[in-house]
């Protein structure tokens, strides 16, 4: 067993932007000896867990359990909702959004994309200009993702509802919440949300595994009106089962759900509205500190615009091979670990080693973050990596500020 050694005594710190830092007890109550699967306390605490699911996703509807990351999730919700043959609308920011797209693909269904680059969120104006174009209404879903964990660009999901609303097109809206659920603002049901899928990895603060694919009455008109769905994706047995196994198609992910418990309980006792008071305060600490590091040298956040940054998750640049050294050396001497660029610039690229994250989704707190910032400001100064004074100072301002 590979156990990664802590440089200089004390916990190391997973600062990418998930699977992120695992609260102890979470850790704790899945470490437990299998549960029987057929009857006692595993299927007693299905609908208090379903409850709280759509509590964090803020929505009255429904939710469909998979055993599976992200990119399951992503499936389960085409499956349910799309036809091979059918058209759907993907604004990109950043790699996550291809990433969807390509999953359509492979399913037969034919994507839009409208790339909006790596530094900008969504233009409202192109995305209208191409649902005015299918008069026809060939487009039957968006898929829209609303935290892009590449860029940390945040996009304006309700504008998105808005717009479809005006222009009375009846596509289904479909967000990508694996990177925000339980970090950044999310409100499914006010924010006329038709499809949400997110993974349990990261603001739901439990090991990958188990995602969650949430649909509303609309969607669910859709999945009625399919021709055909297979078994093992279709959301219905999973969302209004009879039995227990109908949750999971198959044995459940046990450990996992008793973990998932711990993480919800711990959810609900802070509060959502304070978890996102939380997340923004800690982002805002960071970038203080980033636009101080800016004021002399190379480092500067991806997205310019606070107001479309995501708050669970900064992408940065610095002069390739900064970021990479950086990373390393961090990593190395201090126990820290930082996200790689993703899909900023394609591996074996020079340019690859300019980019690099901050993680600060779900068990973070201010201590964790001042530690995070303390450390990359020990490792410009050890890389001689110009870099402005006052970063710590002003962090330290906004999260004082409380
Ligand atoms: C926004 C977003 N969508 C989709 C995915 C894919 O999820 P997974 O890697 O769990 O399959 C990720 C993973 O980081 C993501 O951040």
């Amino acid at each position: 067993m590979h156990v990664s050694a802590t440089p200089s005594g004390g916990p190391t710190y997973l600062a990418i932007p998930g699977p992120s830092v695992m609260p102890a007890a979470v850790l704790q109550a899945m470490h437990r000896p299998s549960p029987n699967i057929y009857e006692g306390e595993l299927i007693e605490m299905m609908p208090g867990l379903v409850a709280d699911l759509k509590a964090v996703a803020r929505t009255d509807h429904h939710v469909a359990i998979y055993i599976g990351n992200g990119h399951a999730a992503w499936e389960g919700a085409l499956a349910n909702t799309l036809a091979p043959g059918d058209h759907v609308l993907v604004p990109a920011t950043g790699r996550f959004a291809h990433g969807w797209a390509d999953m359509a693909e492979g399913m037969g269904i034919t994507t839009q994309v409208l790339d909006f680059g790596k530094t900008d969120p969504w233009d409202m104006d192109q995305i209208a200009e191409a649902l005015r174009a299918d008069t026809t209404h060939q487009i039957k879903a968006v898929l829209a993702v609303h935290v892009d964990t590449s860029t940390s660009i945040r996009n304006d999901v309700p504008a998105l509802r808005a717009l479809l609303d005006e222009l009375g097109h009846p596509a289904l809206l479909m967000a990508d919440c694996i990177a925000s659920l339980g970090c950044d603002r999310f409100e499914m049901d006010a924010w006329g949300v038709d499809v949400m899928v997110t993974g349990c990895q990261k603001g739901l603060m439990v090991p990958p595994g188990v995602s969650f694919v949430f649909f509303n009455d609309r969607a669910q008109v859709a999945r009625a009106a399919m021709p055909r769905v297979s078994r093992y994706w279709d959301w219905m047995p999973r969302a209004t089962p009879d039995e227990f196994y109908q949750y999971w198609c198959g044995t459940a992910p046990t450990q996992h759900i008793y973990g998932l418990r711990v993480a919800l309980d711990i959810i609900k006792a802070e509060g959502m509205g304070a978890i996102w008071t939380r997340h923004e305060r800690l982002a805002r600490a960071i970038w203080a500190a980033c636009d101080a590091w800016a004021t002399d040298g190379p480092l500067r956040m991806n997205v310019a615009d606070p107001a479309h940054r995501s708050c669970a998750v900064t992408s940065l640049r610095l002069i390739p091979p900064q970021a990479t050294e950086l990373r390393r050396w961090v990593e190395t001497q201090l126990g820290l670990t930082l996200g790689i660029g993703l899909g900023m610039a394609p591996p074996g690229d020079p340019a690859w080693h300019g980019f690099f994250r901050f993680g600060h989704m779900g068990h973070v707190n201010g201590q964790m973050i001042m530690g995070m910032l303390g450390g990359v400001e020990a490792g410009l100064t050890a890389l001689d990596i110009p870099h402005g004074r006052g970063a710590l100072e002003a962090a330290a301002q906004v999260i004082a500020q409380g």
